[in-house]
């Protein structure tokens, strides 16, 4: 039995957790990490602050669970980048971070390549994903240094490597997605020809050593959030599906050993290289799920999250949201949309505006299902959930209803973090199977639709009439 702190360093903040096979989850810290929105739709990070946090939380985990740690694992955000200094460490730049729209331009100059990107990367051209943002970085703020993702600054602290895993490099728009390598070709599209990029590791290959908690441990167990709350959740068939309404809303599906190309306007990733295996997955975005709540409790529309079940109305009467506050990802791919309300009336209050920003959010995933039922061949017929929010009643019977499949409510609020703990599983004892490493789970709800089917339909008509009538519209379905 191993004792591990797994860190789940997100955009909204960080969590530590420490756990066994045995005893379950021992402890957890977090720290708040709040993004600086800019004008423009930049968004940056304090790369201080996101090393801070993961320290601070994971010495107060491991504080608080009262034994020593066999392992640390790390899952990142994926596509938040910074430049810094591989001598020192010391940061040359601040972390932009997966949200920041200001290298849409970079993207719309090579507008003429992106069928051939799309073909090798399984991404799309878009500032979300990191090559775009690094570029950015070299532009218009330092030539000094490396460009990374935040995952190999935060791993080069702990340990001294130069690494990311492959589920994060297939997130960059740099990664031949067949080979499972960085394309030379890719990164001179980019103008990063040169660049010193990070050796890629699998996901459960031991990379280093730390002392920052404690004694001296192997560190292991490297992912990209969305990959590991996929295989907490035990996507482990293709087929298999689970959303995490966290910061953002995202939609992941295995496809097995298949980096299916989607005809849909989903994006394709590795889910993760691990005991020998390198499967795949597509995925859609919600840009805004939590930052959209948080927006609103900047207005004053409600006091926490955990308002939202008291606060939303029954029903929204009439009132749409498409809540696009970061652009929009799969399928429309347009950074440049903006959110919008329409069918307010005088009559109509907060509660029907943090109703139909729900149901704005269930919308668009139960968009992305459909479009995951197109690439696969077969229907999702039920949706594994996680992320804070699925703590709103209100929203996951909005996602059953508008998704038409049931929703099994994951029972950890920790699901990132515990998937990156089974990586490290594996990387202590090698000849654990990924079945055995993650565990089996039950819901701890599952919500059912209740709407009938055609009440479905017609909303889902009506919100994709909007997203398709309002600003930012330029990219097709
Ligand atoms: O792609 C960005 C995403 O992985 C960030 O996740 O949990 O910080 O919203 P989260």
């Amino acid at each position: 039995m191993s004792t591990i702190l797994a860190i789940d360093q997100g955009t909204s903040g960080t969590k530590a957790i420490v756990v066994d096979t045995v005893d379950g989850t021992l402890a957890i810290a977090e720290e708040a990490v709040r993004p600086a929105y800019l004008d423009g739709g930049g968004v940056e990070q304090d790369p201080g602050e996101l090393l801070n946090s993961v320290l601070g939380a994971g010495r107060r985990a491991v504080a608080a669970a009262g034994r020593p740690i066999d392992c640390v694992a790390l899952a990142n955000q994926g596509e938040t980048v910074l430049a810094w200094d591989p001598a020192t460490g010391a940061p040359l730049s601040a972390a932009i971070v997966w949200q920041d729209r200001r290298a849409e331009r970079i993207c719309a100059e090579l507008a003429d390549h992106a069928a051939w990107v799309a073909q090798r990367t399984g991404l799309v051209l878009d500032p979300y994903f990191s090559a775009p943002k690094m570029a950015w970085l070299r532009r218009h703020v330092t030539r000094q240094g490396v460009v990374t993702t935040t995952d190999t600054w935060l791993v080069h602290h702990l340990t001294g490597a130069f690494v990311t895993d492959a589920a994060t490099a297939s997130r960059s728009l740099l990664l031949g997605l067949d080979a499972v390598d960085w394309d030379p070709e890719l990164a001179e599209l980019f103008g990063l020809t040169g660049e010193r990029l990070p050796r890629i590791v699998a996901c459960d290959e031991i990379v280093g050593t730390t002392r920052a908690f404690g004694d001296e441990v192997p560190v292991a167990g490297l992912i990209v959030d969305q990959q590991a709350a996929l295989l907490a959740e035990a996507c482990l068939a293709p087929g298999t599906a689970k959303c995490t309404y966290g910061t953002g809303a995202f939609l992941l599906a295995n496809t097995g050993s298949t980096a299916v190309r989607s005809a849909s306007g989903l994006t394709t990733s590795v889910a993760w290289r691990a005991a020998g295996g390198t499967p795949y997955c597509v995925d859609g975005q919600v840009y805004t799920a939590a930052s959209a709540i948080r927006w609103m409790q900047d207005l004053g529309f409600l006091g926490t999250a955990t308002d939202l079940d008291a606060v939303a109305a029954r029903d929204a009467e009439g009132v749409l949201c498409v809540p696009a506050l970061a652009g929009l990802a799969a399928p429309w791919w347009r950074p440049a949309a903006t959110a919008t309300f329409t069918g307010m009336t005088l009559s109509t209050r907060r509660e029907h505006l943090v109703r139909a920003v729900l149901e704005g959010i269930a919308a668009q995933v139960a968009e992305l299902c459909r479009l995951v039922e197109a690439d696969l061949g077969a229907p999702v017929t039920r949706l594994r959930a996680d992320g804070g929010l699925t703590g709103s009643r209100t929203l996951m019977q909005a996602q059953a209803d508008l998704a038409q499949v049931p929703v099994d409510i994951y029972p950890s609020g920790h699901a990132t973090a515990l998937g990156a703990a089974a990586l490290a599983r594996l990387a202590l004892s090698p000849g654990l199977g990924l079945t055995e490493a993650v565990g089996a789970w039950r819901p701890a709800t599952v919500h059912e639709p209740v709407w009938p089917a055609d009440r479905a339909a017609e909303f889902r008509a009506r919100w994709i009439a909007t997203v398709e009538a309002y600003p930012g519209k330029g990219g097709t379905p």
